[in-house]
């Protein structure tokens, strides 16, 4: 195939689905940067965003449309919605996805791809651990913040490499893991701990410290990483006791994701991260019963008050 017009000139068409913490700061960040042509796709028109990055704050011009009869195939879509919400995002994939389009898929969880098959078409999909925390501050105002040595990771693949690439010159650093699988495990095992205790208790992670909530979450981990062995993770076998480890250091004022979804009578990410360790156990024949009633019940509230 020819290159297009952008590939010659080096500037690539780049659309971000989503604006909240993730889609922001990556809008934000592209934009500044002034390397790709860079359109965000939102429900609110906006014509300006302020990005807090680690080391200096910018306002930057971005072009947010609303309507996805506006927009045609791109090379690069982020999709930085969250999981539950890719089936509304679906007519946003249909516009913006062609043969040479790659999807990001920004998303916390295990199933990038299978997310959004039923809408990108022929387009490839690029799933992508997101490390960095961003936070939406107002609809204009994001903020980054660097969490671990890297922002986000990604599999060792071309359109990895391509990935990379396109972040150059923005504040968010890739890093192409070997051990991608198990990254999206290791994610996980946190995210269907502090997630689910949070929202369910409405506490915020100081809950995590209790010992019967321990109690929960020790087999909640033990499930999970069962099933992430027969997914072919690689995890040591110490990797429930190292997640509850972890998870008892992290701040007791902080809240989570799904926390605030909760709070805030959104619905919830459930069926991305704990849905998809049951899922893949039932695939593999491995009993999942703690995290089933997990589901059952985070399921409950995230359909009780859609
Ligand atoms: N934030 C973090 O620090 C962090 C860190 C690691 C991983 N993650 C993961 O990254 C993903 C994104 O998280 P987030 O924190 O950025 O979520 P978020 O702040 O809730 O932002 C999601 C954005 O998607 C938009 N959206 C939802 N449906 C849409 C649709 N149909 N069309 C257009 N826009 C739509 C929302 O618009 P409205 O404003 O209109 O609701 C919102 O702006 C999630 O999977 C999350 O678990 C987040």
């Amino acid at each position: 195939m020819p290159p297009s017009d952008t590939t010659k000139s080096g500037r690539l068409r780049v659309a971000v689905i989503g604006l909240g913490g993730i889609g922001g700061v990556a809008a934000g960040a592209l934009a500044h940067a002034g390397r790709h042509d860079v359109i965000a796709c939102g429900r609110r028109p906006l014509k300006r965003m302020t990005v807090d990055l680690p080391d200096e704050s910018v306002e930057v011009p971005l072009t947010v449309v609303t309507d996805p009869g506006q927009v045609s195939p791109v090379d690069w879509v982020l999709l930085t919605t969250k999981a539950q919400d890719t089936g509304s995002a679906g007519d946003w994939l249909r516009a913006l996805c062609g043969p040479q389009t790659t999807v990001a898929v920004m998303q916390n969880g295990i199933d990038h791809a299978d997310r959004i098959a039923p809408y990108a078409g022929e387009a490839a999909a690029l799933p992508v651990i997101v490390y960095y925390n961003g936070e939406r501050i107002a609809d204009d105002h994001v903020r980054m913040r660097h969490i671990s040595e890297a922002d986000v990771a990604l599999p060792e693949t071309d359109a990895a490499r391509a990935f990379a690439e396109l972040l150059a010159g923005t504040p968010i650093q890739p890093i192409l893991a070997a051990d991608f699988t198990a990254r999206l495990w290791q994610k996980l095992l946190i995210n269907i701990v502090v997630n689910p205790m949070t929202a369910l208790t409405r506490q915020r992670q100081g809950v995590l410290q209790r010992q019967d909530i321990q109690v929960l979450t020790t087999a909640l981990l033990e499930e999970a990483v069962a099933v992430a062995q027969a997914e072919g993770a690689g995890l040591p076998p110490t990797a429930a006791a190292d997640t509850q480890r972890l998870v008892l250091t992290f701040p007791h004022d902080a809240g989570s994701s799904m926390y605030f979804d909760a709070l805030a009578g959104r619905r919830l990410e459930a069926g991305a991260l704990t849905g998809a360790v049951v899922r893949a156990g039932a695939k593999h024949g491995i009993p999942t019963p703690m995290n089933n009633t997990m589901l059952t019940l985070l399921s409950g509230l995230s359909d009780g008050i859609a």
